[in-house]
């Protein structure tokens, strides 16, 4: 292996030590207690795990943790009843309703019911056209997470080609309206892509987020490229179950200048942003000064 590693595991704890440090300062200065409400509904096992780890996390970096689980037959009008009261509590600055939601919820409009300043997945309706026109707004947190990485390992952004694999509202939409804003050149591409590894090829920036394992292999990598790959995607390898990216990590880590490991890399990073978003979202609640670092 040739390529630097982007140590997503250990970026993620500098992360929440910075959401620690200012929710310690709001705390002491002002008497604020950032808070995040989680809601979930039904037994999805993987969200439950999510939802679990999420509430954990908040309460390690000293925020206050709402978890809200609803059974798999909760009606529309109940769930938007519960969206109305967490819209409508001071203590709450952030709510995140679980996806996906059972199939007899319509989870577009579940989500745009959310206050979108308290919106701290970055997927009202209100928001993405704020990221999609440079405005200040709530942005996703994967693809901020991926951001945050980028710009550690390579500093300015500016005219690199930036190719995103992956067409998804609650990542590669977003990701590509981030890296255009910080003066990227940016291709999305997708599963139609005609010459999908010709386009790879161009890219200083890949970012793989298509949900199919081992995907992209190391020759449709530039060499010296900086890979994030956020595929985590459950295989069966030798008789066991293994997680894997959309990435081909032994072949591409052989060609990239940096990759991100699958488990590891984007992953942890994810829920250190939405905690990240939860302090932001109260500062800008009341009125306070946003934390540095932790922002788009
Ligand atoms: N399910 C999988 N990823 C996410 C996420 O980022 N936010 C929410 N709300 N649900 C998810």
């Amino acid at each position: 292996m040739s390529a630097t590693l982007i140590d997503g595991k250990a970026f993620a704890a500098q992360v929440r030590a910075k959401v620690a440090e200012h929710v310690t300062r709001l705390k002491n200065d002002h008497g604020l207690v950032p808070g995040l409400a989680v809601v979930l509904v039904g037994e999805d096992p993987a969200s439950q795990v999510y939802v679990r780890s999420k509430g954990k996390q908040t309460v390690e970096v000293g925020m206050a943790s709402f978890e809200h689980k609803l059974s798999p037959e909760t009606s529309e009008a109940d769930l938007l009843a519960l969206i109305a009261k967490l819209n409508a509590d001071p203590k709450v600055h952030g709510i995140l309703v679980q996806l996906p939601l059972p199939s007899h919820l319509n989870s577009d409009l579940v989500i745009n019911s959310i206050d979108p300043a308290k919106d701290v997945d970055g997927f009202h309706i209100s928001n993405v056209g704020l990221l999609g026109t440079g405005q200040k707004s709530m942005v996703p947190c994967t693809p901020l997470g991926c951001l945050m990485m980028l710009r550690d390992h390579l500093g300015s952004l500016s005219g690199l080609n930036a190719v995103v694999v992956g067409r998804s509202n609650i990542v590669g939409k977003p990701m590509a309206q981030l890296l255009l804003g910080d003066s990227c050149t940016v291709t999305i591409a997708h599963s139609r892509t005609r010459d999908l590894a010709e386009t790879c090829r161009r890219a200083d920036i890949l970012v793989a987020a298509v949900g199919r394992p081992e995907m992209i292999p190391g020759d449709w990598v530039k060499p010296g490229a900086t890979v994030i790959d956020v595929g985590i995607n459950r295989i069966e390898r030798d008789g066991k179950t293994v997680l894997v990216g959309d990435v081909h990590f032994d072949s591409a880590a052989q060609v990239a200048g940096a990759i991100t490991p699958v488990p590891g890399g984007v992953g942890p990073m994810t829920i250190a942003c939405l905690l990240a978003n939860t302090v932001t979202s109260a500062c800008r609640a009341n009125g306070l000064p946003e934390p540095e670092g932790l922002t788009a």
